[in-house]
């Protein structure tokens, strides 16, 4: 199904090498240009993440000079204009606070807007003279990246022109490269006409799926903490390992993306993407070595190996619900139902919770718990590992059960950082545990705040690195998971939609999965002192 060439590998076999080795040290040959066009430039993507992130790698030295940035979207405006957008853009969501005049100016005037419509050729033949006059004597040996910041709806028509307009053909084919965001498909058939789409114009070395959870510093340290480490790869797996919790919990409602998010639900929307690239991460075997093709081969083996839910698992251990008004942070707020353009019958889930298994040696029997939803209680992503229990309880005199296990906290927001729960003596004559955390947060760790994950991706994609970026075959098997429980609930009546306050912890159902496993979730709000 996938071209299973590396990118490196590919470019060392057009005896391009020097960029490769440029590449591995995040760099680019100055003399190269690059250019980004973005579709939908002045769409809400481009506007949030696109052109802050762009602009913090220009400000931090990572662009290269002759970098050129190429806005298309169906409304007229001139250059001028496009700029000052976008600089007020920047100006709003930029993470470096201020913006710099002077390295704003140098960036701006590399900045050109193109109109016209997605269904018009004549709109790449515009974008193909910009992209020309911009690379001006560089001609095949420019890097172009074309970014597809628009609707899905909009992509076979964008696909389309790019191919007939000959903007996808280069001599050196990996240096034109397509981003894709997502939702990447809405099922398992969806998605499969959309990769034949994209790749009527590209190859599979050329297309690169963003996920942008890839591309937060912690998700990164997951394998970093792993396999830099020679105290945890041991224990990781199911002879140590009792149980896995993955929590995606948001304290915003859907605000104004209810017409996207009333078609699409959670499960499209973070499980299927965000929370199994999580799980993938976790329990992945190690990489031979870590480039793009060998890390993306064992996370696609994970996908490979979740149980395939039945109607019977799918009505025990998978729950859906949806949020009621209640109080977040302090502030009343509206049923799901009632929030705009969302249909007020609707049974959308704003929650989903399930327990799956990853039916391979390394993790047979340990149930892998996921949960995500809008409007819960606190904003908290977070990945534990709950580790089995000493064989005894040596210390039972003062302790009438086992101490608690040890717990792995990876939390990937609101704080980024790790947590290690351990038990130990409380002082006093008596040997009694309490757990006490042993903690690292970035932020107190190291200097500077991580990068924005939009950052890392496209800095990523401009040096070829596709590492973390989705392969077509993850894709895939990410659908064949949740395709059967999209179905189910589309068609028994026996899995109902729960609903659930705002600013709980989602529905009793929820927990009741946990229960029956004499387990429960851990409900913690990231920043309250536990110990
Ligand atoms: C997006 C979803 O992909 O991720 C949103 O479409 C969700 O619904 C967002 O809110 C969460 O991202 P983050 O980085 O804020 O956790």
């Amino acid at each position: 199904m996938t071209d299973a060439k590396e990118p490196l590998e590919s470019v060392a076999e057009s005896k391009d090498l020097a960029d490769s080795i440029l590449a591995s040290q995040g760099r680019i040959d100055p003399d190269r240009p690059v250019s980004i066009v973005i579709f939908g430039a002045t769409g809400d993507l481009a506007k949030r993440k696109l052109l802050p992130a762009l602009y913090a790698l220009r400000c931090e030295g990572f662009l290269p000079e002759r970098f050129s940035l190429i806005g298309n979207s169906r409304s007229e405006r001139s250059d001028d204009v496009f700029r000052d957008e976008m600089k007020n853009a920047v100006g709003e969501h930029s993470r470096l606070g201020k913006l710099d005049e002077e390295l704003w100016s140098g960036f701006a005037q590399n900045m050109h807007y193109v109109q016209g419509a997605l269904e018009d050729p004549e709109t790449f033949q515009r974008i193909r003279e910009k992209l020309e006059a911009v690379e001006a004597d560089a001609k095949d040996n420019s890097i172009r990246l074309y970014y597809l910041a628009i609707p899905p709806t909009s992509f076979p028509e964008a696909l389309r022109n790019i191919a007939s307009s000959g903007l996808s053909q280069r001599e050196t084919p990996e240096r034109v490269r397509i981003i894709v965001e997502k939702p990447f498909g809405e099922d398992l058939e969806s998605a499969r006409v959309l990769n034949q789409q994209v790749h009527s114009a590209f190859t599979e070395t050329q297309i690169y799926r963003i996920d942008h959870y890839l591309g937060k510093e912690t998700v990164q340290n997951i394998l970093v903490f792993r396999l830099a480490n020679g105290i945890f790869e041991p224990l990781w797996n199911r002879r140590y390992v009792d149980h896995v919790q993955i929590t995606v919990a948001e304290t915003l409602g859907v605000g104004r993306r209810g017409e996207y998010f009333d078609k699409a639900g959670v499960l499209r929307d973070i499980v299927q993407n965000h929370m199994l690239q999580l799980l993938c991460l976790v329990g992945m075997e190690v990489p031979i070595r870590f480039r793009a093709e060998h890390v993306r081969n064992e996370k696609v083996k994970v996908l490979m190996a979740l149980n395939r839910l039945t109607e019977e698992d799918i009505r025990k251990s998978v729950v859906r619900g949806q949020y009621a008004e209640g109080d977040v942070d302090g502030e009343r707020v509206n049923a799901y139902r009632y929030e705009s353009d969302v249909d007020p019958h609707s049974k959308t889930e704003t929650f989903a919770a399930f327990k799956c298994f990853v039916d391979n040696w390394r993790w047979a029997g340990v149930p892998f718990y996921l949960r995500a939803g809008k409007r819960l209680k606190t904003r908290s992503t977070e990945i534990t590992i709950t580790f089995k229990q000493p064989p005894l309880a040596l210390f039972r005199a003062a302790h009438e059960r086992l101490p608690d296990p040890n717990v792995l906290i990876l939390q990937i927001q609101p704080e980024e950082g790790i947590l290690l729960r351990v038990g130990s003596k409380k002082p006093g004559t008596k040997f009694s545990i309490d757990p006490v955390e042993l903690a690292f947060h970035y932020q107190t760790s190291f200097d500077s705040a991580p990068p924005e994950a939009y950052e890392r991706l496209l800095l990523d994609a401009i040096h070829g690195d596709s590492t973390l970026f989705a392969r077509e075959d993850e894709v895939d098997y990410a659908w064949r998971f949740v395709d059967p429980i999209l179905d189910a609930w589309r068609t028994t009546e026996h899995c109902p939609v729960h609903p659930y306050w705002s600013g709980s912890w989602g529905p009793d159902a929820s927990d009741r999965i946990m229960e029956r496993d004499g387990r429960a979730w851990r409900n913690e709000v990231p920043g309250t002192p536990r110990c």
